[in-house]
């Protein structure tokens, strides 16, 4: 598997939890795991599928092992963080250093990714551009 398909595949499990849990806020009218919901939709579904795309045009970077070790860190920290903000919102202020300890791991994901950003590096440009031609 490739670190864009494994991307896509957890963007769209969060997202589908991520609905799941703003559907159950808003029938139960009760917002307190609002954080948790938000955190989950940007960070699983918005940035995964993002970084998805980034992947998807760069396909060395794409079959390698660092990229697929961001995107499991990422999704591994995404959903740690998840379920320690919403523990938190619920009173359980005993998830704190678990929060505090997946916000690292979401940071050591970021740190990896804008490596592949910044180094100059024939691996990571992106492929060619599919050309339009119009018709005559
Ligand atoms: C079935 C789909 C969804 C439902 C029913 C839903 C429901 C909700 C509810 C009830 C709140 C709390 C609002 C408040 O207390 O002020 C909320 C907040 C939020 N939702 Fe969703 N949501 C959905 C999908 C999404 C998606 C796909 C995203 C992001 C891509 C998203 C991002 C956010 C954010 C960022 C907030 C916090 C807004 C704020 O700080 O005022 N939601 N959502």
């Amino acid at each position: 598997m490739t670190a864009s398909s494994l991307s896509f595949r957890i963007a769209v499990l969060c997202v589908i939890a991520g609905m799941a849990m703003g559907i159950g806020m808003a029938a139960s009218q009760d917002h307190s795991i609002m954080p948790a919901h938000a955190h989950l939709n940007l960070l699983g579904w918005v940035s995964l599928f993002l970084f998805g795309i980034y992947y998807e045009r760069r396909p060395t970077l794409d079959a390698s092992r660092l990229a697929m070790i961001q995107v499991v860190l990422w999704s591994i920290g995404t959903i740690v963080l998840t379920i320690a903000v919403a523990a938190i919102h619920l009173g359980y202020t005993a998830a704190d250093p678990l929060a505090g300890i997946a916000s690292l791991v979401v940071l050591a994901a970021i740190l990896i990714f804008a490596y592949f950003v910044f180094r100059p590096a024939r691996a990571v440009e992106p492929g060619p551009t599919i050309q339009m031609t119009p018709a005559e």
